[in-house]
Parts: structure tokens; sequence; C-alpha cells
């Protein structure tokens, strides 16, 4: 087929390689932007015919053609050519089949290189919306679980081992605090993204009195880009999307990799559900937490696509060049792994049933009282360290006699350290301040665990999704 590019039909234009047509071919892949082309194109044809380069007549015909081919997708009855070099020849073509010469003045004051700059940002701001309404449906999600469980104890990790008794909302509520921030690395990001490319030509705008105010308002961008060299050469919108979701995805990872561990014969913390679990074809008796490792997996590929939009555009020369021909596939993937992660997060946070007599049984035996015992001699007015080292004296003097510290008496706590000499300790108010329920109902500090603290952190939340919601309508 005869390209765009190529001049008078019959004059000897030699065809391209077949090899090389194929290689160059981004139809199978731009495609997915039929639809912005047509919205950025009629916007275009509508201003042509505002600012008297096209009579209003023809002007008239290209908007509703391009209406009559944007209800036709919709309805699945375009059939887009296959020898096309790309969507957006192929609109062009399609005018020109359709409407003859008319369909040739389309491309007055705009070059390829604008028109797929334009039709990408719209689907990239759609894409930053998506992306905003999914994290706030995993929210909900995890405040759901979060609102049932500020008082079902476990004990928080550091470095994998036993630390310190926190709740599982606790935990929730973190996972939520990084979601949040992801939230909003997407609306900032789209906020950058919200410029319209079109009427910046090839690279140099237009001779042509094209007004790009116009065109911007009428696709809704909040304002023309505001050079025409980077409006068609610079793709940073893309590794904005890219490195929020990477970043989710590596948030949505390590929710993962704890919710695996959870429901682990070794924890047992939790039991995932039938719907979200998954069996072995050779273990009858397996559960498997095959979404969490998905999901894990995933964001190896969003890590990667990131780093290969970063690499595409390093070095390039300005203007345009055909490199960024790739960002479309990979920026499409993210977009397809994210929704579908955050899909598939929600419905796995739902499917989670904890088991809080095990999450309990876990804070009993490993000493996770133990900063509490240095800070009950911090109350007792010993220094910090000194309070500390008792309290070390203290567990191995457990440990080596197999006990718990409630199990001592006075006397053995106070020889445990020569800061403690003479001191008098009521062993009964000792084992109740160090009673899991009583460390955690203590950390009433603004981001602690305390049952209550949680609960005013899930209410700030609910309502900061109810009102992003309100404002997106997502
Ligand atoms: N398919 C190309 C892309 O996605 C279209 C732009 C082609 N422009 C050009 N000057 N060759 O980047």
């Amino acid at each position: 087929m005869a390209k765009l590019w190529q001049g008078v039909p019959g004059s000897k234009a030699v065809s391209l390689d077949p090899d090389i047509e194929r290689f160059l071919s981004s139809l199978s892949v731009d495609t997915r932007l039929l639809d912005e082309d047509l919205e950025c194109s009629a916007a275009h044809a509508h201003m042509l015919g505002e600012q008297g380069i096209l009579s209003r007549e023809d002007s008239l015909r290209l908007c509703d053609e391009l209406a009559v081919m944007r209800c036709e997708y919709r309805e699945g009855k375009l059939v887009v050519d296959p020898a096309s070099e790309d969507i957006h020849s192929f609109i062009e073509e399609e005018l020109v089949r359709r409407l003859g010469d008319t369909g040739k003045e389309i491309h007055a004051g705009r070059s390829r290189n604008d028109q797929v700059a334009v039709a990408f940002r719209l689907h990239c701001k759609r894409a930053f919306a998506a992306a905003q309404g999914r994290t706030l449906d995993c929210l909900d999600a995890l405040l759901d679980l979060a609102k049932g469980n500020t008082s079902t104890l476990m004990p928080g990790y550091t470095h994998l081992q036993r630390a310190q008794a926190v709740t599982l909302a606790h935990e929730l509520m973190a996972w939520c605090a990084g979601l949040e921030r992801d939230y909003g690395r997407f609306a900032d990001g789209q906020a950058r993204a919200d410029e319209c490319p079109l009427g910046s030509g090839a690279l140099a705008g237009s001779g042509l009195p094209v007004d790009r105010e116009m065109t911007a308002a009428s696709l809704g961008f909040a304002r023309p880009s505001r050079n025409t060299m980077d409006a068609v050469a610079d793709r940073d919108f893309c590794v904005e999307y890219a490195s929020a979701a990477a970043m989710l995805m590596t948030h949505l990872s390590r929710a993962c990799e704890d919710i695996a561990l959870w429901a682990s014969s070794e924890y047992g913390f939790v039991c995932i559900a039938d719907s979200a679990s998954t069996g072995s074809s050779i273990m009858p008796q397996k559960r498997n937490p095959d979404p969490a490792e998905l999901l894990r997996g995933k964001c190896a590929r969003v890590i990667g696509d990131l780093t290969s939009l970063l690499a595409l555009q390093k070095g390039l020369p300005y203007a345009y060049n055909r490199d960024l021909q790739e960002d479309k596939s990979l920026f499409f993937d993210i977009e397809d792994t994210i929704n579908a992660s955050l899909c598939a997060f929600a419905a796995l946070v739902r499917a989670i049933q904890p088991q809080p007599e095990k999450m309990l049984a876990a804070t009993r035996g490993s000493f996770i009282e133990a900063t509490d015992l240095a800070e009950f001699l911090v109350g007792r007015s010993v220094p910090f360290r000194s309070a500390y080292q008792a309290a070390k004296a203290i567990v191995n003097q457990c440990i080596d006699r197999d006990c718990q510290i409630r199990d001592l008496d006075g006397a053995q706590i106070a020889a445990a350290h020569p800061s403690l000499q003479d001191m008098k300790f009521d062993m009964e108010e000792l084992a109740d301040y160090l009673r899991p329920e009583a460390c955690v109902a203590r950390r009433i500090q603004t981001g602690g665990p305390a049952p209550g603290k949680t609960m005013e952190e899930i209410d700030r939340l609910r309502r900061f999704v109810a009102e992003e919601r309100g404002k997106t309508g997502a």
C-alpha cells in the first residue's frame, strides 16, 4: 500500500521491502488508540473550520464522518485496513476513501508526530484516572478488613524476627499509607501530563493559523504544551505513570509477601478463602496463595517496563525519532498489568480470613514485651540504657530458666542490674503492664497501633477515599 509520505500515485516510488514494512508497522499495538485519535482528529477538523483554514462545510463533513467512524468502532463494525502503517495513517486513508478530496484536508496544520502524541496523551490521562480509581478500591477493601481487626493482636516483625506487639489493623493501615501515596503520585503525574501536543506539527508547529488553545480546551486538556519540539519528543508522562505504577506494584508485592507468609502453616495467621486460593494437581491438601505470588511476579514486569521506557529515551536526539514508537506497547503492558493487579489485590484482601488465636499465640513466648519492660523501668526513673541492659539480663535469665518474665519474683528483677538495687517490684503490676493488649493500648501517639488511634486513622482515610471518589467520579 502507498504510504502517506510517498509522492504522487504512480510516480516512481520504490516500495518498502516487505520485511522492513512489517518491522515498521505499529498497527497491532496502536489500534488501541483508535477511539482517542478519532476524538482528537474531530477536534482538529473543527478548529480548521473555525480558523478558516478549511471551509465550514468541509470541516463539518470531516467531523460528521469521524463521528460515524467512532460509532462504527464502538459497535465493532469499523474494519481497520491491515496494510496501514499505523492507526493514525489509517484514519486519514479511511477519510479519503469515504470523502474523497475532503478527506485529504484533515492533515493541514498537523503531523503524525503530534497526532500520535495527542491521542496517546489523552489515553494516558485516562489511564492515570483509572489507576487512581482502582487504588481507591484497594483502600476500601483494606479499610473494611482493618475495621474489624483494630484489637486483633499479632507480633510485628523486623528482620523477620518477632519484634513488638501490634495489631492486624495496624499493619493493614501501613499498607494503606503506601497506597495513599501511590494514589497521590498518579494524581500528580496526571496533572503534569495534562498538556495538549496537538498543533505542534512534526516539531515546529504550523505556518497556518492553527489555534492550539481551542483544540486543547475542546479535548479537555488544561493547556497546550509549552514547546512544539518538547510536545512531540518527550514521553516523560509515560515514565511518571510507569514509575508510579512500579512503586504501587512494589507496595502490593510486599503486602502479598506477608499475605503468603501469614497463610503458611508456619504462621497460620490467616486463611485465604476458596475464592482466592488454588490447589495442587498432585497434593490434595494444598491451599496455595497463587494470586499473592503472581502479584509479586507482575511487579517484576512493571519494573522492567519502567526501565525500558527510561532507556528508550536516554540519549535520543531532539525531536521525534521512530524509537519512540516502542513507548506504546510498554505503556499498555503496564496499564493492563496494574489494572488487573489492583482488581486482583482487592479481591485477595476480601478473601483474607484472619485467625486471631494463632496471631495471639505468636505474641507469646518470644519476649516481644522486652522493650516495654525497659520502658517500665524508665517509668521508675532508670536511665534508658541501664533499663535496656536490665531488661536484656532479665530476658536472658528467663531463657536460662525456661520461664516467662511474670514467673520471676521482685527480688530476681531487682538483681538483674545495679541500677535496680533496692527497688521493689510488684509482679502483678509488672505482668499486667507487659500483657500484649496493654503494650499496644499504651501506644497512643500519632500513627501508633492503639486501637483508638487506628480507628481514627481508618475514619480519616475513609473520608479521603469518599472525597476523592466524589471529585473524580471514580
Ligand atoms: N507509528 C509512529 C509512532 O507511534 C507514528 C509516528 C511516525 N512519525 C514519523 N515521523 N515517522 O511513533
